[in-house]
């Protein structure tokens, strides 16, 4: 019964099972933006916000397939690296589907919402003294020995999931425009969500549902500091080269060696599209500007938007473009992030005299 409601499992055609373990996930907004659509200046502008999925981020729809398979397999403990949203999804999938849950994440350096899902789904949570491409390695490595069964988007089946959101967006484009998107714009950390929505797409021209010409065109963006995609990108290259600093406000996406990368730049290729990396203050400026349109997201999800704003600054996106950029996780998740980026609560006396003075007192508060 459940299944009826899941925006994933609604697409159980296209993929390796009927139904699986759901919250349920997916069937998300996708908004239009009209201030942010004319200040940009493009055809029409639509945010698809994956942040409104059960635990808050897109994870929940490669995770419901994910840990449908690690049970048809019968695996004891399942595990994932994480900047923190697969960590959370993991950890509510598999206390749902009854399994046990190992995370480990870069100390100190995941926000506290994400922990603190991890934590009450009842993962048991290791913070390694390193960055999350570490953790990767080490998660691969016990998965390697039979330990674990892993759950990061290296898994293909977490990218089978996580194509919906590719299905979900051109069936609600068209539903509203009787067309589909020109172009997508997306943030990229381990590129899973940019392979997942190219191997969507191609699904979908093999079927004959969808022609060569309408797919999207597929735009990734990174944070300046944590930019090996677009590095990539930039020189036209087919292989990334992984680095070892990384850093951004933007924790979700901190990630110096995108394992889905051979999969995801045919994608970015072969649409036309680009990669882009933004500003730590880019992404905080967009963040405040979906926030300030009722469209809560954080600072990685933030990035799409800002990376919109710079190509059609710089000429290379155009004004006659429909465009969706997706957000894929909720402002909750870094209350931290929120905070910066917001206005500070200001101090009144317990008085109602005091409040209206304070109040019609102007900027001053
Ligand atoms: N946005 C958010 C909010 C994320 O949490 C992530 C990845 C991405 C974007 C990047 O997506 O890997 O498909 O390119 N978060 C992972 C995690 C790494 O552990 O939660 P991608």
């Amino acid at each position: 019964e459940e299944f009826e409601g899941s925006g994933v499992w609604r697409y159980n055609a296209a993929l390796p099972f009927e139904e699986g373990v759901t919250l349920p996930e997916g069937d998300t907004p996708l908004h239009e933006v009209p201030r942010l659509r004319e200040e940009i200046g493009v055809d029409s502008l639509r945010i698809k916000h994956e942040g409104m999925n059960p635990t808050g981020a897109f994870k929940d729809r490669g995770m419901t397939v994910g840990v449908a398979v690690a049970k048809e397999l019968g695996v004891g403990r399942l595990a994932c690296a994480s900047t923190g949203n697969t960590s959370a999804a993991l950890a509510a999938y598999g206390a749902r589907g009854g399994m046990e849950t190992l995370v480990l994440l870069p100390s100190g350096k995941v926000a506290a919402g994400k922990i603190a899902q991890a934590s009450l789904h009842g993962a048991r949570i290791l913070e390694v003294d390193g960055n999350f491409d570490s953790c990767l390695d080490i998660v691969q490595e016990l998965a390697g020995l039979g330990e674990v069964y892993l759950l990061n988007s290296l898994n293909p089946f977490r990218l089978e999931g996580q194509k919906t959101i590719g299905f979900e967006i051109l069936e609600e484009h068209y539903e509203d425009y009787g067309e589909y998107p020109d172009r997508i714009v997306l943030p990229v950390g381990n590129a899973g969500n940019t392979a997942a929505l190219y191997k969507a797409f191609r699904e979908l021209v093999a079927s004959g549902a969808l022609d060569e010409s309408e797919v999207p065109t597929l735009t990734g963006v990174q944070a300046e500091g944590a930019a090996p995609m677009v590095e990539a990108v930039q020189n036209g290259r087919d292989e990334v080269r992984r680095w070892d600093d990384v850093e951004t406000r933007a924790t979700a996406i901190r990630i110096g060696n995108p394992v889905n990368a051979p999969k995801a730049l045919p994608g970015i290729y072969n649409t036309g599209g680009t990669a882009v990396a933004v500003s730590d203050d880019e992404i905080t400026d967009a963040q405040r500007d979906l926030a300030t349109s009722g469209i809560g997201v954080e600072p990685a999800s933030a990035a799409s938007l800002a990376g919109l704003r710079k190509l059609r600054a710089n000429g290379e996106i155009s004004a006659d473009e429909s465009v969706v950029c997706l957000t894929t996780g909720h402002l909750l998740k870094d209350p931290d992030a929120a905070f910066e980026a917001g206005g500070d609560p200001e101090p009144v006396p317990n008085d109602t005299e005091a409040v209206l003075e304070h109040i019609n007192d102007g900027e001053t508060g």
